[in-house]
Formats: C-alpha cells, structure tokens, sequence
C-alpha cells in the first residue's frame, strides 16, 4: 500500500456504546473510518453528535443479519471509498429471558444479528484481503460467549459461535497476512449493560475483582492494538477484558 494511503477500517454497529469509542480510536490511530448503522434517525443525530466532538465519519446502512444487505454495502464502500483492510465485527443484541420461555424470534434475532452478521460481512471481504495480503479482522464477542450467563441463551450461543469462527478462519488466512482475532468484553458501561435491572446489575459488578464496570475506551483500546501492522503475530486468539470476572 502506498504509505500515504490511510487503511480503511469498517466497524459494524459503529453507533453504538463500543461501537463509538472503536470508531474514534481507530480514527485517532489514523486510519479512515467506516461505521455501518441500521437505525436511520439514531444514525444521523450520531454523526451530527460527532462532527461536534470533530468526528467526520463515513456512514453506511445495512441490516449486518443480512447477506445480500451487506454485500451491497461492501460493494458500495469498495466503489466510493476503497477495499476495507480491518473490519471490526462490532453490532450486536441482546434479547435476555430463561430459555424455558425463549421464543423462536428472540433466539433467532440474536443468532442472526450477532453471528450470522460475523459471517456476512467477513464473507464479503475476505477475498478482497487475500488478494491485497492484509486484512484484520476483529470480532467483538463477550465473557458470557466464555462461560455463559443465566438468561443469555441465544447471546452465548452467538458469542461462543464467533469465536468458534475465529480460530478457523485465522487458520485459513494466517498465509495471507490476515489475522482473526476474538475480543471478550466483560460488563462494560453502555446502554445494553445498564439495561440489565439495576439490582440485578448491581449483583454483577459486586463480581468483578476490579470492583466496576469496564469502559469503552478501555475496549477500543485492545481494537487499536489488534489492528495495529505490530499485531501480525497474533491471530486466532481470544482476548479477555472483564476486570476479572472470569479467569481461567
Ligand atoms: N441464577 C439463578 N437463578 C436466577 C438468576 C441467576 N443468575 N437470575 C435469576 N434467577 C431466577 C430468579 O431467582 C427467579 O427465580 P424464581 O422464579 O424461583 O423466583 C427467576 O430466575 C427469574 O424469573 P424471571 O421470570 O424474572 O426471569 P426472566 O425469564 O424474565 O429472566 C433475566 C430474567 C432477564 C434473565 C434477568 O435475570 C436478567 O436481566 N439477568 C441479567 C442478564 C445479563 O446479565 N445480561 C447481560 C446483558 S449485557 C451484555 O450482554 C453485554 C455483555 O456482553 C456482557
């Protein structure tokens, strides 16, 4: 790559509480940044929230649980923008209840959004990666995907799922200069967490060693090192950020 071509970085969701703090990382790392959004109206007063903290954001829509939706976004960012070097597989659900009462909608939506999307959007890149030997290609999974989480069915079987994904991937494209790599976020200070009831919520953080929620800079931080050219050693691992709430 020219050297003074800035690599192009595509975070899936990139409205959302991680979302945000990955996207301004990894602009404040240099790079161009892609956030892909699916609520119209939510996404418009974020870039307009943004351009105030100095942000200017490319931003395209697609329902990540939809192929065909994303394939046309790639093909989009291709032809106006350039080919994606680092997607940071970041939009994801939550739809909690016991399993004894799980619907069909509520199981499906989670598998579709958080997992089917990992599929969607890696698919629809990897070829370009191999092609240019470089690719980096982050998946945002979470500490109940790692050791389950009452309530979270459908979610742990989806983030489990990624990073099932990840370690085979990151095999099949290791020769090409690619790397697959699983992030494991704990309870991080964002909407979908204090949506949890706060008394439930509270139980939780009394759990965590470091005795408080994670913050999202602190997610976006472990992103920025992943995509880094110095990360090209690591790939297939998954890493842990949950205060230690969960060891093993
Ligand atoms: N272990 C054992 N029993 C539990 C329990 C637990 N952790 N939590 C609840 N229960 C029991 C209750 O004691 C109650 O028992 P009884 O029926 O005998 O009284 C029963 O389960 C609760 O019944 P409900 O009908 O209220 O349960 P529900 O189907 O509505 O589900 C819940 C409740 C929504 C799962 C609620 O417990 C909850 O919100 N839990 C937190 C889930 C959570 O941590 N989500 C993470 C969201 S953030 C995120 O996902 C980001 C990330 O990556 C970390």
């Amino acid at each position: 790559m020219d050297q003074h071509q800035k690599y192009i970085a595509l975070v899936t969701g990139g409205t959302g509480g991680l979302g945000t703090a990955i996207c301004k990382r990894l602009h404040n790392d240099g790079y161009r940044v892609i956030s892909s959004f699916n609520n119209v109206v939510k996404a418009e007063q974020w870039k307009q929230q943004m351009k105030g903290e100095g942000y200017d954001f490319d931003m395209y829509q697609a329902d990540v649980s939809d192929y065909a939706s994303v394939e046309k976004m790639v093909a989009e960012v291709e032809k106006n923008i350039g080919p994606i070097d680092i997607l940071v597989n970041n939009a994801g659900i939550t739809r909690d209840g016991q399993f004894r009462k799980m619907s069909v909608e509520n199981w499906d939506a989670v598998l579709k959004t958080n997992l089917y999307s990992v599929f969607n959007c890696a698919r629809n890149v990897i070829n370009q990666m191999c092609d240019r030997n470089y690719g980096r290609i982050i998946n945002i999974s979470s500490v109940n995907g790692q050791r389950g989480q009452f309530g979270q069915a459908n979610y742990s079987a989806a983030k489990a799922g990624m990073h099932g994904f990840t370690k085979t991937l990151a095999m099949e494209v290791a020769r090409k200069g690619i790397t697959v790599n699983t992030i494991s976020p704990g309870y991080i200070a964002t909407d979908m967490v204090m949506a949890v009831p706060e008394e439930i919520r509270n139980k939780i953080v009394a759990e965590i060693p470091v005795g408080r929620l994670g913050g999202t800079e602190e997610i976006a931080h472990l992103v920025s090192f992943l995509a880094s050219k110095d990360a090209s050693f690591i790939t297939g691992a998954n890493y842990a950020i949950n205060g230690g709430q969960h060891v093993y």
